[in-house]
């Protein structure tokens, strides 16, 4: 699939390439295929004169600093839509899981312990007929609520921008303020990008509008809850559980919320990682930036 006359210079280590290191690499480049661990900056911009489009293997792009790429003119890539399902199929795993305690159930019945059948053990929450919330209601979070229906939930979503009466009906979901979603909700699952304006949007006073029975999911990107005011949320039970993918300083894990072990369901960063998904993901990024170095327009630029 690469044209003969393109030489690819491919960093073979599953580690991202330290910065200097990068910066070298980039000297004569045109183009660059990288991944949310590769942090691209001004400073790695500066280093890079020929470059003419960053792909970024991810729908997420937090990992670039779009606006110096403009004001130097390099197009800037992301992989929506190839990885939507996928990552709505994996909130929800981390919502039942974290409903119906998954993992304890199956340390459990590892551990040696589980002697007879029993009336009482690991009572979880019901999904079905419940309320979930959406917070960001983009194509990810809608194909999260699309799911909802099949377990007959009532679905309050928000976003900046209210979706099209088409959706509202298809999904039945109903606009909310983020308050009343937050108020309302047995599962607050988030799908905003993370930017200035979503740091943190999940933070104390937030987890303190929450119903004590609910559960939190985020599959998004870690920075967009207040790790340390979770870590309280949790212990101090003004919330129920949490299902996580992401975290605030991945790969490092809030030392809090490793030690709970009964309602947390932790995952590292996997939620695009299905055999089929991830091959389209990578796919998609070479198609972008090769038609950016072939003159043509990206299949899916950022913004
Ligand atoms: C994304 O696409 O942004 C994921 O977080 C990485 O696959």
């Amino acid at each position: 699939m690469i044209p003969k006359d393109i030489e690819v210079d491919l960093n073979r280590s599953s580690e991202a390439l330290p910065k200097a290191d990068l910066m070298t690499r980039l000297t004569g480049a045109q183009g660059l295929i990288c991944q949310i661990t590769d942090t691209i900056d001004d400073e790695v911009l500066a280093a890079a004169p020929g470059l003419k489009v960053i792909s970024n293997i991810a729908v997420g792009y937090n990992n670039i600093d779009v606006g110096a790429a403009r004001r130097r003119n390099i197009v800037v890539t992301n992989t929506p839509d190839v990885l939507t399902e996928t990552t709505a199929d994996f909130a929800w795993a981390l919502l039942m899981a974290a409903a119906r305690r998954v993992v304890e159930a199956d340390e459990y019945a590892r551990s040696g312990r589980w002697t007879r059948w029993q009336w009482d053990l690991l009572w979880g929450l019901d999904v079905h007929g419940k309320t979930l919330g959406v917070l960001g209601f983009g194509r990810i979070g809608r194909a999260v609520a699309r799911r909802a229906l099949g377990f007959n939930m009532r679905v309050l979503y928000h976003d900046t921008v209210r979706a099209e009466g088409a959706a509202e009906r298809e999904l039945r979901a109903t606009y909310a303020s983020k308050e009343t979603l937050l108020r309302e909700s047995d599962f607050v699952t988030l799908h905003t990008l993370l930017t200035p304006e979503t740091r943190h949007l999940i933070d104390e006073a937030a987890l303190r509008l929450m119903k004590k029975s609910a559960i939190l999911v985020n599959a998004a990107r870690g920075p967009i809850v207040d790790e340390a005011a979770l870590v309280r949320a949790l212990t101090e039970k003004w919330i129920a559980g949490a299902g996580l993918d992401v975290f605030e300083e991945e790969p490092k894990i809030h030392g809090g919320l490793a030690s709970l072990k009964t309602n947390v369901v932790l995952a590292p960063h996997l939620a695009s990682a299905s055999f089929d998904t991830r091959k389209a993901m990578a796919m998609l990024a070479v198609k972008n930036c090769l038609a950016v170095l072939d003159g043509r327009p990206p299949l899916t630029p950022v913004g």
